[in-house]
């Protein structure tokens, strides 16, 4: 089956690029404008579990409209909205929404008796009449939706190619990671984050909240920790927080594009924006003051005193209300200055109060040295040199039934440089070309762990060295699209086919402002 899309995809992807090269010979004019990239389903990315094409394809024209709502459901009618609005502009039809199934055009039909397609897949079948997105839940749908979005060129109204996509993902989680802590980021900037991770299908935004250089999101009973402990980021700029509201928003726009937001409050290290906020934290009673620097590992919450633990119940309390995802992340990484005995007994009371609120954790790999609470999930974020020992306990832990999340830092860090010339970035995991970060195996990565235990794959993107969205995005692309892959797409890794299927994404990357990183790895098509 594999072997068969592979090949399959590779003729589409010869024949798209065949017959696009002939319109190009007879319009292309030295110095023009670049003709748009030719769409197609050998360019899909991530690749879906299989493609059948077949007869003519589906023209948009003026006239065309997406329809939802046989059943009146008004989230299938949110995701054609959504969809309409990402169509409207690259294609320049009006692309009405309406309540009237069976008509032809762009057609979402949510069935829960379509067989084989699980809570993410769908089946997007491509004709003269219609094109019939069809899935058992509205995420199914979206992703179609984001599916179809490729399948037209970048710019103009164009054909969808005939045939069937059969798709669903490898991976039930498909993350992504920033941190807010180190420099601010506003809402705005995250949600443009989110729409660029969602068109391809990463379903999860974990956010690093807190640190020793910023507290990002207010929290009413401690109200000092983001009105003082947010005032600060590295380097010395002014920092920030969010409100609840904008917090709030930020998790109901992620949810719209079934992005669910894990948010992270990394204890018992990493707390010093919180121990400048509130001496009472401290075991001496004195607040240090804030940190500007990039240093780990230096300050611990005092884990002797009460009052600690009134802190971890009121913020993870709030935290978890703020939350309709599943997922609280409580950290527990690099506390080397929080002795092994207090770390163990810490995190045992955080994981209570993590599930007191009845969210699951998820934490940093170092839990499974303490003591993980059934259905915790850890999250590996080692690499080649990390110690046998502590890879065993990790595959330990999955073997007795926790969920892990793979996000080994040379491979998926989008804060390591690509190479010695990346101006942004740290690279104390090793350089991560973009090849590196694509061809490893989540299902067969870490020796000794089941591949049911794998929960997922998650790109973590750390800011000590990332202060703008240029940075980010120059860090994150092309790489997170690997991440990508890797999480939906069938395994293992394939650059041979990959590279060129990703080199395909630039124009997208280029229509949509994404200021990505021109890989020499890459085996780019076009200019810039
Ligand atoms: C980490 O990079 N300290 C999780």
């Amino acid at each position: 089956m594999r072997v068969l899309r592979r090949t399959l995809g590779t003729l589409l992807l010869l024949a798209s690029v065949a017959s696009c090269a002939t319109a190009r010979g007879d319009d292309a004019k030295p110095g023009g404008p670049r003709p748009a990239a030719p769409a197609g389903f050998g360019q899909l990315l991530p690749a879906p579990a299989s493609v059948r094409a077949s007869g003519s394809g589906h023209v948009l024209g003026p006239g065309t409209v997406i329809r939802t709502g046989r059943t009146g459901d008004a989230e299938v009618r949110r995701v054609g909205e959504i969809l309409a609005g990402q169509l409207r502009g690259p294609t320049g039809l009006p692309l009405p929404v309406v309540d009237a199934p069976g008509g032809g055009g762009i057609e979402l039909r949510l069935d829960a008796a379509a067989p084989d397609l699980g809570d993410e897949g769908y089946r997007l079948e491509s004709g003269p009449r219609a094109v019939t997105l069809t899935a058992r839940t509205p995420a199914g749908l979206f992703h179609a939706g984001q599916t179809l979005r490729q399948l037209l060129p970048t710019a103009g109204a164009g054909t969808i190619p005939g045939g069937t996509v059969t798709d669903a993902p490898r991976f039930a989680y498909r993350g992504a990671m920033l941190d807010i802590a180190r420099h601010f980021f506003t809402t705005e900037q995250v949600k443009r984050y989110v729409d660029q991770l969602a068109q391809y299908k990463v379903n999860a935004l974990h956010l690093h909240l807190t640190d020793d250089q910023g507290w990002r999101i207010a929290i009413d009973s401690w109200p000092r920790l983001a009105e003082y402990g947010g005032g600060s980021e590295v380097g010395g700029g002014p920092g920030g927080y969010w409100t609840k509201d904008e917090y709030r928003d930020l998790v109901r726009y992620a949810a719209e594009r079934y992005v669910e937001v894990v948010p992270e409050i990394d204890m018992p290290g990493h707390v010093n924006a919180a121990l400048a906020s509130y001496a009472e934290l401290n075991c001496d009673g004195k607040a240090p003051p804030r940190y500007t620097g990039t240093r780990v590992g230096f300050s611990s919450l005092c884990t002797g005193i009460e009052r600690t633990y009134d802190f971890v119940e009121d913020v993870l309390a709030e935290v978890a209300a703020l939350t309709p995802g599943r997922y609280l992340h409580i950290g527990g990484d690099e506390a080397s200055a929080t002795p092994a005995a207090d770390y163990a007994e810490f995190m045992d009371r955080a994981q209570q109060a993590v599930a007191r609120h009845g969210k699951t954790v998820v934490a940093w790999h170092q839990l499974a040295g303490a003591r993980p609470a059934p259905g915790a999930v850890l999250q590996y974020w080692g690499h080649d040199r990390t110690g046998a020992a502590e890879k065993e306990r990790v595959a330990a832990a999955g073997k007795a039934g926790h969920p892990v999340i793979l996000s080994p830092a040379d491979r998926l860090y989008l804060d390591m440089k690509y190479d010695a010339a990346t101006k942004p970035g740290l690279s104390w995991a090793g350089y991560v070309p973009v090849r590196r970060a694509y061809e490893w195996d989540p299902g067969a990565y870490l020796a000794g762990l089941p591949a049911g235990a794998v929960l997922g794959v998650e790109a973590p993107l750390w800011t000590e060295t990332v202060a703008t969205r240029e940075d980010l995005e120059y860090m994150a692309f092309p790489r997170v699209l690997g991440l990508a892959e890797l999480g939906w797409s069938q395994g293992p890794p394939d650059w041979a086919e990959y590279g060129p299927r990703l080199a395909t994404q630039a124009p997208r990357m280029e229509a949509q402002g994404i200021g990505y990183h021109r890989a020499p790895d890459v085996p780019w098509q076009t200019r810039r």
